[in-house]
């Protein structure tokens, strides 16, 4: 044992492969840990995947090597004992130690130059991010067809410094636990709910200005009928979205100068909303108000939240689409033929029929809509053949956008909160039906969130005044 410990350092790392290839392990995984932590640490690189580097891939690599570098010295111990290999005197294991040391600060320098730089690279963009896992697909999907698709999915979900660096590793590492194990949650539970979304304070208002000057949105949304000729409509509407400064609007009345608003959601989805406190420091206002059907008892014990932008903008940009608005919208876009009778009503049905998995659902969605014109319009169907199986693809593709049977995500899995036609959104607050103790509620007087122009009609005035009329509708498809 003396002898073993006497021997130089040197000749001990040497003496067998298995010691050469574990320290050499060593020194890889730590010299590659030093170059991507400052890395990170500088905020250059925010992925949360890289946890999975950090702080599993390298120090397995790490551990490796220094269980690798006794076993190859036992081994060779041994050989020296079984008289199979001679003591290496110190010239030759300083020669050999030499070489190795050279070998593998090449291998270093490659490894740490190359590799992990494009791997750290690559780890922060949306492909590896939505693609290289599938638990993700529903998110990717619907974040290509939002207007943050050029949006880094980093500069939403990592807080920026330290705190968020670290917690998006360690919720990086667990989630790969998750997906390894299998053993993630169907569907997945919206960041909000799970309380793992970055405030929206360090993320959009990095991009957004919240105290903007006012402006109102003039919005035209279209409508397509249930009736044979899809007879469309437009509803038109100004939405008052004001700015904190002065402007008032909706973003004025809930963070205009001195504003604050705190809620307490009632279940974890944050759909029920019995509890809001409103103040504002410049008229001196505060008020609570309290949902009629809540009793005040069960409110006191629920958690308090401030409200930001993410209680609205919810879906800025995993948008999830309904199926009837789905088909308006491509109606609306030439993506299906309007000309095809009752193809509104048709495709709505189709879509909300359940099918096993998305290649199913790309297989037998044009088939049914083939079925149903071969049946019912013989003649459309031997004439417009192409234009239906094109729908059929279309709508095939709407699906796979949308519903993900495998993980669990079908219509209105995720609500959006921005509105209040398709979920409560901000009648889950201005519903009448909170009350304060001077008996003022949270309104739900229609013009005040927006000025209703037109309401599904088939020629809107405003349109031909604003000289509109027909413009916006020229994209369709006979
Ligand atoms: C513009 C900001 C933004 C970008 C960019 C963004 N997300 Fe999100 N993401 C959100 C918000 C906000 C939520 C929370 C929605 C909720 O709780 O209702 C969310 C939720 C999620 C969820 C939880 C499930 C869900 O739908 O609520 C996952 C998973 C997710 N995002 C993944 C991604 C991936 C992957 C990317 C990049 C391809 C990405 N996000 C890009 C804002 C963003
Ligand atoms: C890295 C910058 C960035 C971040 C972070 C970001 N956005 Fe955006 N956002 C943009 C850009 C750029 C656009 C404009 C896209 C366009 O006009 O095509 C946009 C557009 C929008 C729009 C208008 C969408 C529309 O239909 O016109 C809303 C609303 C919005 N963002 C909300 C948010 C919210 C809420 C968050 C935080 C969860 C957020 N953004 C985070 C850059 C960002
Ligand atoms: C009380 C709900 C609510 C909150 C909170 C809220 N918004 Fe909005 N915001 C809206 C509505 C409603 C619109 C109009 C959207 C529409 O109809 O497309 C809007 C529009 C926008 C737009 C598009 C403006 C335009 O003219 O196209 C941006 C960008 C935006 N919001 C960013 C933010 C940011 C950033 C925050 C947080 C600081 C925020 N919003 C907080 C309700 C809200
Ligand atoms: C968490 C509860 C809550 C939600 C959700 C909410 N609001 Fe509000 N809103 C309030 C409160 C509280 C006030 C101030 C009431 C008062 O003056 O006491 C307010 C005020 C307003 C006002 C000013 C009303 C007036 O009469 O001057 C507008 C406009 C408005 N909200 C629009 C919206 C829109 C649009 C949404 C949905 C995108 C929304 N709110 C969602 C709580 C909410
Ligand atoms: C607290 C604010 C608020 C109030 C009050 C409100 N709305 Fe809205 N409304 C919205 C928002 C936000 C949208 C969504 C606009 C969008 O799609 O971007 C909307 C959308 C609509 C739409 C279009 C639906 C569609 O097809 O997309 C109609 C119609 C409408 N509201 C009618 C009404 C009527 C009628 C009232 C009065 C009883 C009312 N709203 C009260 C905020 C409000």
């Amino acid at each position: 044992m003396n002898r073993f410990l006497d021997r130089p350092i040197v000749a001990l790392l040497t003496s067998h492969w298995l010691s050469m290839l574990g320290s050499g392990l060593v020194t890889t995984a730590a010299i590659s840990w030093l170059l991507v932590l400052p890395l990170q640490m500088r905020g250059h690189v925010d992925n949360p995947y890289l946890g999975i580097i950090l702080f599993v891939a390298l120090p397995i690599l790490f551990v490796a090597g220094l269980v690798l570098i006794p076993a190859g010295t036992f081994l060779a111990r041994r050989r020296v004992r079984l008289g199979l290999a001679t003591t290496p005197d110190r010239p030759a294991a300083i020669r050999r130690f030499a070489t190795f040391l050279a070998v593998t600060t090449v291998a270093n320098v490659v490894i740490a130059s190359q590799l992990t730089y494009r791997a750290v690279e690559h780890m922060e963009t949306a492909q590896f991010c939505g693609q290289t896992c599938h638990v993700m697909a529903p998110e990717m999907a619907a974040y290509q067809n939002s207007p943050h698709s050029r949006v880094a999915c980093v500069d939403c979900h990592v807080a920026p410094g330290a705190g968020g660096w670290f917690s998006s590793k360690v919720s990086g590492v667990r989630q790969l636990m998750g997906v390894t194990f299998n053993n993630y949650e169907r569907p997945i539970a919206s960041a909000l709910e799970s309380g793992r979304l970055v405030p929206a304070s360090q993320t959009c208002e990095n991009c957004h200005w919240p105290q903007g000057s006012g402006s109102v949105k003039f919005q035209v949304i279209p409508n397509f009928a249930d009736d044979e000729a899809n007879t469309a409509t437009q509803t038109v509407l100004m939405m008052m979205v004001g700015g904190a400064k002065g402007a008032g609007g909706i973003h004025g009345a809930h963070f205009g100068p001195g504003v604050n608003i705190r809620f307490a959601p009632g279940d974890k989805k944050r759909q029920s909303i019995p509890w809001v406190e409103y103040s504002n420091e410049k008229t001196g206002t505060k008020r609570t108000y309290l949902a009629t059907d809540a009793k005040p008892e069960q409110v006191t014990a629920l958690p308090r939240v401030q409200m930001q932008c993410v209680d609205c903008h919810n879906r800025p940009t995993h948008t999830f689409e309904l199926p009837e608005r789905a088909v308006n919208r491509a109606l609306s876009a030439g993506d299906l033929a309007t000309g095809l009778p009752f193809l509104k009503k048709k495709a709505v049905e189709i879509l909300r029929v359940e099918y096993g998995s998305s290649a199913e659902a790309g297989q037998k969605i044009p088939a049914a809509l083939a079925e149903y014109y071969r049946g019912q319009y013989p003649d459309l169907f031997a004439k417009r053949g192409d234009a239906i199986a094109d729908a059929g693809r279309q709508l095939a593709a709407i699906y796979q956008r949308n519903v993900f049977p495998d993980l669990k995500v079908t219509w209105g899995t995720y609500a959006n909160n921005l509105g209040h036609t398709d979920s409560p959104g901000c009648f889950r607050c201005h519903d009448e039906a909170h009350v304060a103790a001077d008996q003022a509620t949270i309104k739900q007087d229609c013009a005040s969130c927006h000025e209703l122009l037109a309401v599904e009609e088939p020629a809107p005035e405003v349109l031909k005044t604003l000289g509109l009329a027909g413009k916006i509708a020229q994209s369709q498809k006979q």
